[in-house]
């Protein structure tokens, strides 16, 4: 069991420290500014201009301190809670030593670029009781809870597939914005990218974990090491089928995430296109007559979850902070817990491994694979 019992009580506010100023990092600190029960402390960049500019970008946050080294600031705050906002390889370094020093985590998307550093983190939260929140910000859009709620309790039957694509367009100038960027070693493709929090949410809705994976990649637009379009069916344990498409090869000003479910008796669709989120879900009466549910739910949840439910539409990072706060006053597990990190990352890496090997692979992996495994798969394809 953690001991936050000097990090976490109901009258004073958990303590943050958020380590790299970049892109995300934004959102983190408008989230963190709206909850009350959250308090940042410092913020950590190798590039002081960096903290600068994230400290200013949000107001109320100008006298927060700064650090270039993260070993230094959690050594010196112990926070309640570090946030991992650096480039997706050092994940596990930072992750890891906060752990080792108490800290509970809110940890960007993909929890690690290895399934044996992912399980590495996963067991240590389950050993010292320190909560993890991962970055997969769809769990926490509206409604999606609820209709996973329903799935699962079997009120529309047997799932027989889901599909999901993440058609999210970026051009040479986001992958030239940071040398990591779409890099084998520190970031991977699309699919490790832009898609793992998607397969997530898919194979969460479903209600069971992915036994194989068969996949592609190809480079189609992007001038990266990594793929810009990957493509992959997973088998899941309970017979259903999944099918996803990932990719940053699409016009960049048009960014689609689409999920759908298929049931015997029911079948939704959710999703965001340029940034408006989207939604139907449809069940099948005892009668036999179709019925639109969207109102039941859009009421359900304002009842449940009020209007910051509907706030969470708009950024994401709201819920997790809220919920990773809870979880830690309350003792309980996370929405997006560190096994959907460790689960996620196996899946993601069975899907390189498959497209790899030209061949399907069982999951969960029984053998370490990591990104950097992937280097030079490129060199050897005509694409
Ligand atoms: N959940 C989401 O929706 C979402 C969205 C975007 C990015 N992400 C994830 O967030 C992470 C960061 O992505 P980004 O686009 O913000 O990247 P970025 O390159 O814009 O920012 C990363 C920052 O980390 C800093 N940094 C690098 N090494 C560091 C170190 N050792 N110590 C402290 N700071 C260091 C860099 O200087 C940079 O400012 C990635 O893992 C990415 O996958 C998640």
């Amino acid at each position: 069991m953690a001991d936050n019992s000097n990090r976490a009580s109901f009258s004073t506010p958990l303590s943050v420290v958020l380590i790299g100023c970049g892109r995300v990092a934004e959102k983190h600190l408008k989230a963190i500014s709206k909850l009350k029960n959250l308090e940042l402390k410092a913020v950590v960049d190798v590039n002081p201009e960096s903290c600068k500019r994230l400290l200013g970008s949000v107001k109320g946050f100008a006298n927060v301190k700064s650090y270039s080294d993260y070993k230094q600031a959690i050594d010196e705050i112990k926070p309640a809670i570090v946030s991992v906002t650096v480039p997706s390889g050092l994940h596990f370094q930072i992750a890891k030593y906060a752990m080792e020093h108490g800290s509970n985590l809110l940890l960007e998307k993909p929890m690690t670029m290895s399934v044996s550093e992912a399980r590495e983190i996963y067991e240590l939260s389950q050993k010292t009781g320190l909560k993890i929140a991962m970055g997969h910000i769809y769990r926490y859009l509206p409604i999606v809870g609820l209709v996973r709620q329903d799935i699962a309790e079997g009120k529309y039957g047997k799932v027989t597939h889901g599909t999901i694509y993440v058609r999210w367009g970026h051009g040479e100038d986001y992958y030239q914005s940071a040398a990591w960027r779409g890099t084998w070693k520190s970031d991977g493709g699309a699919l490790m990218n832009q898609t793992i929090h998607a397969i997530d949410l898919l194979v969460w809705l479903m209600g069971s974990e992915p036994e194989e994976a068969s996949a592609m990649i190809a480079q189609r637009l992007r001038n990266i090491e990594a793929e810009d379009l990957g493509m992959a069916v997973l088998r899941l344990e309970n017979g259903a089928l999944a099918q996803i498409e990932g990719t940053t090869a699409t016009i960049p000003s048009k960014h689609t995430a689409e999920f759908s479910v298929f049931c015997e008796n029911g079948q939704l669709s959710m999703g965001l296109d340029s940034g408006k989120p989207h939604i139907s879900v449809y069940g099948v009466k005892t009668d036999g007559k179709t019925k639109k549910m969207n109102g039941y739910y859009i009421r359900k949840q304002f009842k449940e979850g009020g209007l910051f439910s509907y706030k969470c539409a708009l950024n994401p990072h709201l819920g997790i902070y809220k919920d990773l706060a809870e979880s830690i006053i309350e003792d309980k597990n996370p929405i997006a817990d560190a096994y959907a990190g460790f689960s996620s990352v196996d899946t993601l890496l069975g899907i390189y491994k498959s497209a790899k090997e030209g061949r399907p692979v069982k999951l969960p992996l029984e053998e370490n694979f990591n990104s950097i495994d992937m280097t030079g798969f490129f060199d050897e394809k005509t694409c």
